[in-house]
């Protein structure tokens, strides 16, 4: 099979590492790709969401299989750019179509669905400019920290967690009024839930789904979690307090009502969801949908999917995944993200990367990184996912600790308590 994968970051390294493996793949393109997925198949210098020239590339390539690792081409509709197009429409593109991936692409919505579906998720409501002034009158009748959220695709950065009644309220007014653009015309409050976060993975044909290995993300740039908001600064798999009681109720209670609430709305879903829960005293609750695995959680993941990921794709595309097994390696996965200093903030790029070629024992994952006169160097703020396998948590730690200290780079940064909480 031919198959192109669009993205560039960690997330599509370890789906590309996992997909080569596959005797199934005979060609693996990713574009735009970076300096790690250079070595597990061939990348192509096109925009993840240029839809023309990836069109233009999969008839020219004969490309079976489209695979897309970020949300923004699912949300600009890429599924349905391909259905709409007789040259495309047998390649098998894995995610949703525009109308599935707006479960990512706006709160309310998702939101909606939820309350529809009766899934358990904190309660809300959503305001517009033209309501401002109620929405200013709610936040005074709701209890802190007050959770704003920001309707569309922010890059992370659409939600604002107050403690101050006046900071909300300015907040509420400076989003409504455009802070984030289009993205914040429509602005969703809702209860703050207290717990300990955990991400779970489905792949689904639209009929059946499986469940992948769960894991969990450190999102805080500081160690304690403490400072800013990150795309994710480590992930550890499986999850403690994931327990098989546990995981039962997020099936009923979520994942089922969710599959069949895709089917019941008409929404034409084959591909990943992403389950951002919390854990509220052994109930889980929904704190978000994405329409794509997560990052770097997909860095842990991957290793402990024994099954070939090729032929679970193939199963969703051709609607017969529920014949397909999803094996699961027992032992634990930890990853862990060198970021460029000054991330989240403003931050450098184009260092040389050295001592990638020492490690052993654990799989180097490139997120920002791009290869320049034959070098490896930093291209963005995440740049390398060091990850490991070990028999528990502690080990699967270790081993990426231990790794991580022979990579280096100017201003090198890391957190060094990831998993440290569990
Ligand atoms: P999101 O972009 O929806 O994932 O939100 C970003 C982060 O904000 C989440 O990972 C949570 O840590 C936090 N968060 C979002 N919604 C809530 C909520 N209702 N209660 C508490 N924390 C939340
Ligand atoms: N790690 C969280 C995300 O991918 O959105």
């Amino acid at each position: 099979m031919k198959i192109l994968l669009l993205g560039s970051g960690g997330r599509e390294h370890a789906l590309a590492w996992k997909m080569a493996q596959s005797p199934k793949t005979e060609e693996l393109y990713i574009a735009p790709g970076n300096a790690g997925t250079a070595q597990v198949g061939e990348n192509v210098d096109m925009k993840a969401d240029d839809f023309g020239s990836i069109r233009d590339f999969v008839i020219e390539r004969g490309v079976d299989m489209v695979v897309v690792g970020p949300e923004d081409p699912l949300v600009k509709g890429i599924c349905d750019f391909f259905k709409s197009d007789p040259r495309l429409s047998s390649v098998w593109l894995i995610g949703p179509s525009k109308d599935g991936a707006v479960l990512e692409g706006s709160k309310d919505f998702a939101k909606g669905f939820m309350q529809r579906h009766n899934i358990p998720t904190a309660t809300y409501l959503t305001f517009n400019a033209s309501t401002l002034n109620e929405g200013l009158d709610f936040l005074e009748t709701v209890r802190p920290p007050y959770v704003l959220k920001a309707d569309g695709l922010c890059a992370g950065k659409g939600v604002l967690i107050l403690h101050d009644l006046d900071e909300a309220k300015a907040q509420l007014r400076e989003m409504l009024t455009g802070k984030f653009g289009a993205a914040s015309s429509k602005v969703v409050i809702e209860e703050f839930i207290r717990g300990v976060e955990c991400s779970v993975f489905v792949l689904t044909d639209g009929k059946s789904y499986k469940i992948l290995p769960e894991a969990k993300d450190y999102k805080r740039i500081g160690e304690g979690d403490k400072g800013p908001n990150t795309g994710g600064m480590g992930s550890i798999s499986p999850v403690p307090f994931a327990t098989e009681k546990w995981m039962h109720k997020v099936e009923d209670r979520i994942i089922r009502p969710t599959i069949d609430g895709l089917a019941r709305d008409g929404i034409d879903y084959k591909g990943f969801i992403f389950f951002g829960l919390i854990d509220v005293n052994g109930n889980p609750k929904v704190i978000e949908y994405n329409v794509r695995m997560g990052d770097p959680e997909t860095e842990s993941v991957m290793l402990r999917l024994k099954s070939d990921l090729v032929d679970l794709l193939e199963g969703v595309a051709t609607e017969t995944l529920a014949e397909r097994k999803v094996e699961i390696d027992p032992r634990s996965a930890a990853c862990v993200m060198m970021v460029s200093g000054g991330y989240p903030g403003a931050y450098e790029k184009g260092f040389p990367i050295v001592g990638l070629n020492d490690t052993k024992d654990c799989i180097v994952f490139h997120a920002g990184t791009a290869e320049k006169d034959g070098h490896v160097v930093t291209n963005g703020g995440r740049v390398i996912a060091v990850s490991s396998y070990g028999a528990d948590k502690a080990e699967a730690l270790a081993g990426s600790y231990r790794e991580v200290k022979k990579i280096y780079f100017q201003d090198k940064y890391y957190r060094r308590d990831i998993g440290a909480d569990l």
